[in-house]
């Protein structure tokens, strides 16, 4: 039997803070998550306090993980400062400041790196439901294809996609103290905050809480060895992208889009929001172009074609392809076997790969040109 809230309160209480206050009274505990064996919360401590925090984080998640029926736990220590508004903002763990590689917006120093793990590029888009989960598990698989070793992190911690597209019902194994194995499928390495709470389950996360769940999954599971994780990422171009953006060490953003002008402005949210925290924009793919019609084999442009192109080219950034809108994208999506995989000698795959290897193309160059024009969104 799964424990319930009130066991895993009990057993925290046996675990006490840095003043010997036990956990539950200090008044730093979030919402506990606790569903069918998974457990997640987070503790959330002053900035300057989050080293002695951190022993009793370990506790805690050891605390939880020995009581009987308990799957997986997650516990993330979350540390927080006033901002200058007065709006409380996510501060970056310790251990995360270290080894700058490039300067990032507002002045502060480039995340570190994952070890082992030679770049992490982003998949974004201003718009819900464009087809970044699509794009992002083909383009994903189709960089494997190409000879990399890669790898997919579903940042999407509302609703995370991974589970659904590679058809992933197990749990990811513990790799020893507080790491875990990706899941791997199709030769690529896969985490997700959905192999750890239940897809139905409605997940209200503070921001803090985001950030924190979203670099666990980036620097305790134990990726390996990887040319590249691609990062899955959830819609909008808010607060909560823009520090993910700049809290994941990117090497670089693929925009998508549709062609129809009002995800366009969206998408040109989402360079300005790249660009504003220096991460190298890789160009933008359309995706749901030209739709050809399964039965007749028309060609018509529900939402218009070339928007992206156009538009690529006034911003000055890299277009990387068009992917057409195809009933089997979607099927096989549903299925758990992206079109990469399902049909790997199809019109699709072949125009994932194109679109990967001018991925790989902007992932190798060193410097970029500067952006020609600055979009403020
Ligand atoms: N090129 C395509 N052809 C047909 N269907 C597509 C295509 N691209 C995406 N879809 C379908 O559109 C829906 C939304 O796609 P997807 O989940 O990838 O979008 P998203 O941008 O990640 O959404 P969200 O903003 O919710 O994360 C899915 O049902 C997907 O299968
Ligand atoms: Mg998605």
């Amino acid at each position: 039997m799964a424990p319930v809230k009130d066991e895993i309160l009990h057993a925290l209480a046996a675990v006490s803070g840095p003043d010997g206050t036990p956990l539950p009274a200090t008044g730093k505990l979030s919402e506990i998550v606790a569903n069918d064996g998974k457990v997640f919360f987070s503790i959330s401590v002053d900035a300057a306090a989050v080293k002695e925090w951190e022993s009793v984080r370990a506790r805690a998640e050891a605390a939880i993980r020995a009581l009987p029926g308990v799957t997986s736990v997650m516990v993330a220590l979350t540390a927080e400062r006033a901002g200058s508004a007065g709006r409380r903002v996510p501060e970056r763990r310790p251990q995360m400041a270290a080894g700058a590689a490039r300067p990032h917006g507002g002045g502060a120093p480039a995340p570190a790196g994952i070890p082992g793990v030679a770049a992490i590029i982003a998949v974004a888009s201003g718009k819900g439901g464009v087809g970044k989960s699509t794009v992002a598990v083909n383009l994903a698989l189709a960089l494997r294809d190409l000879g990399l070793k890669v790898g997919i992190l579903d940042a999407d911690i509302y609703g995370p996609s991974m589970p659904k597209l590679l058809a992933i019902r197990e749990k990811p194994r513990s790799a020893g103290g507080t790491r875990l194995h990706p899941i791997m499928r199709h030769g690529i390495a896969v985490m997700s905050i959905g192999f750890l709470v239940e897809e139905e389950t409605p997940m209200i996360w503070r921001g803090p809480m985001v950030m924190s769940a979203l670099t666990q999954m980036l620097r305790e599971v134990k990726w390996g060895t990887l040319d590249v994780i691609v990062v899955d990422m959830p819609p909008g171009t808010g607060d909560a992208q823009l520090t993910m953006a700049q809290q994941v060490p990117l090497k670089g953003a693929v925009i998508v889009s549709t062609p129809q002008d009002l995800a366009l402005i969206d998408a040109r949210r989402g360079i300005a929001m790249f660009r504003r925290v220096n991460v190298p924009v890789l160009g933008i793919v359309e995706n749901m172009s030209t739709f050809i019609c399964p039965h007749c084999g028309t060609r018509s442009d529900i939402f218009g074609h070339g928007g992206a192109r156009q538009e690529a080219q006034r911003l000055g950034v890299p277009f990387l392809g068009e992917v057409p809108l195809d009933i089997a994208i979607r099927e096989k999506s549903d299925a758990g076997e992206p079109v990469v995989v399902a049909q790997p000698d199809g019109v699709h795959a072949q125009g994932f790969r194109a679109i990967a290897a001018r991925v790989r193309e902007g992932m190798a160059a060193d410097s970029r040109p500067a952006p020609k024009i600055v979009v403020e969104a």
